[in-house]
């Protein structure tokens, strides 16, 4: 070869597995796989035999958090996406390609999914009908009136952590035909399995607790048999996938998720509680407070102890300029929007999640211009308490 073709093919290892055996997965990047003959190429792509051939359709780094995820959920089938929003459009899309277009959502829902359905899947013909999920009476006449295709909830609700009795959805959504989707992303494979509860779907936005260290956007979806075949066309077809890069971040962070899980509630639980006791706090709002309007629910759903590290938490008799003195003040607790890393993160849910929303619209869903919301992370709580305590006295 000359050199110019060596620059393109001699680095290059295109040969079979070596005999020695990488102690994690590595990064695939290649965007197409060769084999040693076309025959075999044209099996990979009718699919008769596994095997990489184009990343959009398969990819081997991909194809690890898939099996990973898959095994994390009880499911059938896993697609690894490239953000959480990607997930919850393959669901969405997957589901109600044969069943009927309407959607009954949980109105408590994250605003870019209520979004989607509304400024998306409604201008071309699906409907959507919200409900509170919290209230199964409720759910099961709508289910009876409206005769959903698709039902689709959080595990945990944000910014106000309801839960659902997800089990019960469940089986009126079985006898209902309509397909259960369940957002688990607040709450990780870890805590809650809604497939194991008689959920269809479960979506993860794998930016926040699976990959959990801020530096990834992803997503993913998985599916107990039934929707698979659907869901793995549309896949192939529309192109959601995460990038190998991306995945082996994924991977890495999962690795470290029971461990940081089990710091993260265990400092959600006692920054809750040295809020409780605040004289400048209204209101707590916590999955793991014996007293929350759910505790039942999430007794019988949650392992004891581990119900999640979200806390969020009204300042007493503050209004939105308040409310930023006090973010403003905060020296370690980080200001934004996600949720999930292993750093204690403040967002204030009338600029960021329920930004779109009227003032009377946030007010009747019960999330006050006084309301903070607290990603809890895996640092000494003792500095968190101090974080808190000190930007509460500047504000
Ligand atoms: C519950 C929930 N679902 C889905 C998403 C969307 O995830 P992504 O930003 O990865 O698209 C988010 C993002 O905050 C979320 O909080």
């Amino acid at each position: 070869m000359k050199r110019e073709s060596k620059t393109v093919h001699w680095g290059d290892r295109r040969r079979k597995a070596p005999g020695f055996v990488p102690v994690t997965t590595p990064i695939y990047t290649a965007t197409s796989y060769s084999y040693d003959s076309m025959e075999t190429l044209d099996r990979v792509l009718g699919r008769e035999i596994e095997g990489p051939s184009y990343t959009r359709f398969g990819n081997p780094t991909v194809d690890a958090l898939e099996e990973l995820m898959r095994e994390l959920e009880s499911g059938a089938f896993a697609a690894a996406c490239s953000s959480g929003m990607a997930a919850l459009h393959l669901a969405l899309l997957g589901a109600l390609l044969d069943r009927p277009r309407h959607v009954l959502c949980a109105d408590a829902i994250y605003g870019s999914t209520a979004n989607m359905l509304m400024t998306i899947l409604g201008p071309i013909g699906v409907e959507t009908t919200f409900v509170n999920i919290c209230d199964v009476s409720a759910v099961r006449a709508a289910v009876e009136e409206i005769k959903p295709g698709v039902i689709i909830m959080e595990t945990v609700s944000n910014p106000l952590l309801r839960v659902g009795e997800l089990d019960k959805i469940a089986e009126i959504a079985r006898g209902a035909h309509a397909a259960l989707i369940v957002d688990a992303t607040f709450s990780t494979p870890l805590l809650i399995r809604p497939l194991e509860l008689g959920a269809d779907i479960v979506v993860h936005s794998a930016t926040k607790y699976l990959a959990g260290h801020g530096d990834v956007l992803g997503g993913a979806v998985v599916s107990t048999q039934e929707h698979a075949e659907t869901l793995g066309s549309l896949a192939r077809t529309l192109g959601p996938a995460m990038s190998p890069f991306e995945t082996f971040l994924t991977m890495r962070g999962i690795k470290t998720l029971a461990v940081r899980m089990e710091r993260q509630c265990a400092n959600a639980c006692k920054v809750a509680s040295w809020l409780s006791s605040h004289p400048r706090v209204q209101r707590v709002y916590f999955s793991g407070d014996p007293a929350h309007p759910d505790a039942p629910t999430i007794a019988r759903l949650f392992p004891k102890n581990q119900t999640g590290a979200m806390v969020s938490f009204e300042i007493k008799d503050a209004g939105r300029e308040q409310v930023f003195r006090f973010m403003d003040s905060l020296q370690m607790i980080v200001r934004g929007t996600s949720l999930g890393d292993v750093h204690t993160l403040a967002s204030y849910p009338a600029i960021s999640s329920h930004r779109e929303l009227t003032p009377k619209h946030r007010e009747r869903l019960g999330i006050r211009d006084s309301l903070v919301r607290l990603s809890i992370g895996i640092e000494a709580h003792e500095d968190i308490t101090a974080d808190l305590e000190q930007a509460l006295a500047a504000s």
